[in-house]
């Protein structure tokens, strides 16, 4: 019998593998990369033979049940995604720091007689990203920031947290407004397209899903002729965003947010596993899973 692509619920309940397995449970859930990222990664490791991750739809009112579920029925971790991630930062006591800061969870790691502990490794994702792309170091500098999605709040948190000041631009200002206060922010500033001091701003990220579908426009207008200013959008797929053609024919330099994603699963792999993540591995997997199917 061939293994379904993406499991439920169901599946979970009679889950009964020897070997440790892991899995990313979201809803809709059939689009993520990341098994072809982390089966790469267990394939390095002879003493992993037999580990396997796993694409599980889990809707939010399964949440509670699937996660007693997942780490009674021998798994080792499991990723988090849309839309869970806030939702499993309340049911899940035992955090990281990392969690406590973004108050949200992307990663949960089961060891043997200890409780779930929760982890967010999105903020170190984007930040190993930004290094490695443009070696941009958040210290000191000025950074805007373009939606006020949880993306956008991982995006900020992480950012400020790494000492940068933040112009936090929406669509909606009000949820700015009501954010920087929730979230306990000191070094972030509510921007309106109209009025933001692009000269102090080193870097800009997108993390609107205005973006996902061709043809939908770029959130404010970019400057042009700003070599010294990276444009970064979340969005890993297209490859070039709306966002990021923009930013290219005005002469910025961009990145996709592929390298977030390859930064924050291999952080997850290394709290599984607590094996030095063989990140070139993993990112070839990305990138042809994700450009060359
Ligand atoms: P995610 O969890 O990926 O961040 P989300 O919570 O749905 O997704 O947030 C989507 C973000 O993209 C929001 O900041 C949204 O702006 P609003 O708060 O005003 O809705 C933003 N967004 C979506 N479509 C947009 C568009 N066409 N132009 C500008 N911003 C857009």
């Amino acid at each position: 019998m061939t293994e379904p692509s993406v499991y439920t619920l169901a599946h979970l309940r009679e889950w009964n593998r020897s070997a440790p397995s892991l899995a990313v449970i979201g809803s809709p859930i059939g689009h993520s990369v990341s098994p072809a990222m982390h089966n790469a990664a267990l394939a390095q490791f002879a003493d992993l033979a037999g580990w396997e991750y796993f694409r599980f739809e889990i809707t939010p009112a399964e949440l509670p049940e699937a996660l007693a579920q997942f780490a009674a029925r021998g798994f080792a971790g499991i990723n988090l995604t849309v839309p869970h991630k806030v939702s499993a930062y309340e049911l899940i006591p035992d955090r990281d720091a990392s969690a406590c800061e973004a108050q949200a969870i992307n990663t949960l790691h089961f060891a043997a007689g200890q409780k779930p502990r929760g982890y967010s490794t999105d903020g170190y994702g984007l930040l190993r990203g930004l290094a490695g792309d443009f070696g941009f170091e958040p210290a000191g500098r000025t950074v805007l920031v373009l939606g006020a999605g949880g993306a956008g709040q991982s995006a900020v948190v992480a950012l400020e947290k790494a000492g940068a000041r933040i112009f936090w631009y929406n669509r909606t200002a009000g949820k700015v407004s009501a954010l920087i206060p929730r979230l306990g922010l000191e070094n972030t500033y509510l921007v309106n397209a109209g009025q933001i001091p692009w000269e102090e701003t080193g870097l800009v990220i997108n993390a609107t899903s205005a973006g996902l579908r061709e043809g939908d426009g770029v959130p404010v207008a970019l400057p042009a002729g700003r070599r010294d200013l990276c444009a970064y959008d979340m969005v890993y797929k297209p490859a070039q965003t709306p966002f990021l053609r923009e930013a290219a024919a005005r002469g910025l330099r961009t990145a996709n947010g592929l390298s977030m994603l390859l930064h924050q699963g291999a952080k997850a792999f290394e709290i599984w596993t607590k094996k030095a993540p063989p990140v070139e591995v993993m990112e070839a997997a990305l990138k042809k899973t994700v450009y060359d199917p």
